[in-house]
């Protein structure tokens, strides 16, 4: 018996992509191994239904009480906020003003950089506790915990692989063309230099010193955020939007996971009764389950359903929106539920709903918001693969464009056959296999 555990921060992407690899362990190696995922009380019982095998270990979020006191002390409303920042985001990568994409991203990464020292004690807690055979880490900024105490653990890369920092591949969330032209490589090294280099420097440092008093590896020079493992990598990007792998060479082993769908599916969503004979494509609309922060976009692209000849369905987290007659909206929808009948899906491209849609065939019209989701929008749209929207262009035509485009039958071929060759591969075993090669 060999004892698995998995780290995450805790966003969605994360969560799910270890409970499907968990899930496709236990599926090939029954109760062999005992395997351990830390969350937060919301996550505990979304976890347990997901994979009752699981051992959950649950801790409070450490943004939780930060989050309180600024709310108590500025008396302003959550979902102000949120809004608020949505609204800033949407005007920098709209009009692309580099000083301000600039200023972003220094605090995207300090916010990124704070949490790691806030989840590092309480991590380090869990690690001493359940004292795996392995670890698999999948953190934006990771400190490989159980280094010290020669643990083994793999390296699970959840984002857009723009992050592994390499001179052929765009610099992370900039916004910038992804195909590796003489021109677009000038425009990413001026990007990088004034981004990455000049302004995120002092806080590299920092991190590194931080790293290094934990015993752990630097960060290189060009990539900011992740630290590889000697031992496994992996990451999660189908292999038709994957950038250039000719030229994008990395160093040593790394497992390539087209999606992290463990079969079998959950029961597709049964068609809501007031849309069954409505006319038009049946549209599944997926923020993903964090409603605050994508309040401004969720009403922005909503404001227009109605108006539009298509059905949709709208997971909407805890905000309360008005129905119409061709929307049925659900505060909870397991997307891969939705994702089974959807014609179209409208999603924010964070890496977990774009991998699934790939592996379902579903075609996607993204609305990126912030982190990789703004290079998973532009990869997908550069590929032709699906289409990108700024939610500051967002009109009925617009919209209306978007979801006949997709449904061309030249793009849902393609489609097709990405969803049969991932379906046939199957990299999720194959993935499970050398993560178990580490447990006794
Ligand atoms: C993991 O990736 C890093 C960087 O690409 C590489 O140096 C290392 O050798 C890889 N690990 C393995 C087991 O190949
Ligand atoms: C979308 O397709 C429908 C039906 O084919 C058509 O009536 C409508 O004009 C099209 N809209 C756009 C913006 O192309």
């Amino acid at each position: 018996m060999g004892k698995l555990l998995f780290l995450t921060m805790l966003t969605s992407s994360q969560i799910k992509v270890c409970v499907a690899v968990a899930k496709k362990i236990i599926e090939l190696f029954g109760d062999k191994h005992e395997i351990y995922i830390p969350v937060d009380k919301d996550w505990e019982p979304k976890v347990k239904e997901m994979c009752p095998e699981i051992k959950c270990i649950t801790f409070q979020r450490p943004s939780e009480e930060l989050q309180r006191q600024f709310f108590a002390r500025t008396g302003k409303k959550k979902e102000d906020v949120f809004a608020e920042i949505c609204e800033q985001y949407n005007q920098i990568w709209c009009n692309f003003d580099r000083a301000e994409v600039v200023n972003r991203m220094a605090s995207f990464y300090k916010i990124i950089f704070n949490h790691l020292i806030k989840f590092h004690p309480i991590v380090n807690e869990i690690v001493k506790q359940v004292a795996p055979d392995f670890i698999v880490t999948s953190f934006h900024v990771s400190t490989p915990l159980g280094i010290d105490r020669n643990i083994p653990y793999a390296m699970l890369l959840t984002s857009s692989p723009t992050f592994f920092g390499h001179e052929f591949l765009p610099p992370p969330m900039s916004d910038l063309p992804s195909e590796p032209t003489l021109e677009n490589i000038k425009i990413w090294e001026k990007f990088f230099e004034e981004a990455y280099l000049l302004e995120h420097f002092d806080m590299k440092e920092r991190i590194n010193f931080w790293l290094k008093q934990r015993n752990c590896p630097n960060l290189d020079e060009r990539n900011f955020y992740l630290v590889e493992s000697p031992y496994l990598n992996i990451s999660l990007y189908p292999k038709e939007i994957d950038y250039n792998p000719n030229l994008v060479k990395l160093p040593g082993k790394w497992l390539k996971l087209d999606s992290a769908i463990c079969n079998p599916l959950p029961e597709p969503i049964v068609i809501p009764e007031k849309l069954k004979n409505l006319p038009g494509k049946l549209v599944y609309v997926d923020f993903g389950n964090q409603p605050f922060i994508y309040l401004y976009h969720v009403k922005e692209v909503l404001k227009l359903l109605p108006t539009l000849k298509h059905r949709f369905i709208v997971c909407t987290g805890s905000i309360d929106l008005k129905d119409a007659d061709n929307i049925y909206t659900e505060k909870n929808i397991e997307s891969l539920s939705a994702l089974q009948v959807a014609d179209v899906v409208i999603c924010h491209g964070g890496t977990k709903i774009i991998t699934d849609s790939f592996h379902l065939g579903v075609p996607q019209i993204i609305i990126p918001l912030f982190g990789d989701q703004i290079d998973n929008g532009r990869r997908i749209d550069d590929k032709k693969l699906g289409i990108r929207l700024y939610t500051s262009e967002i009109s009925h035509q617009v919209i209306d464009e978007a979801i006949n485009k997709s449904c061309n039958p030249t793009l849902m071929k393609k489609l097709k056959e990405i969803s049969n060759r991932i379906k046939t591969e199957n990299g999720l075993k194959n993935v499970c296999l050398e993560i178990c090669k580490f447990l006794k």
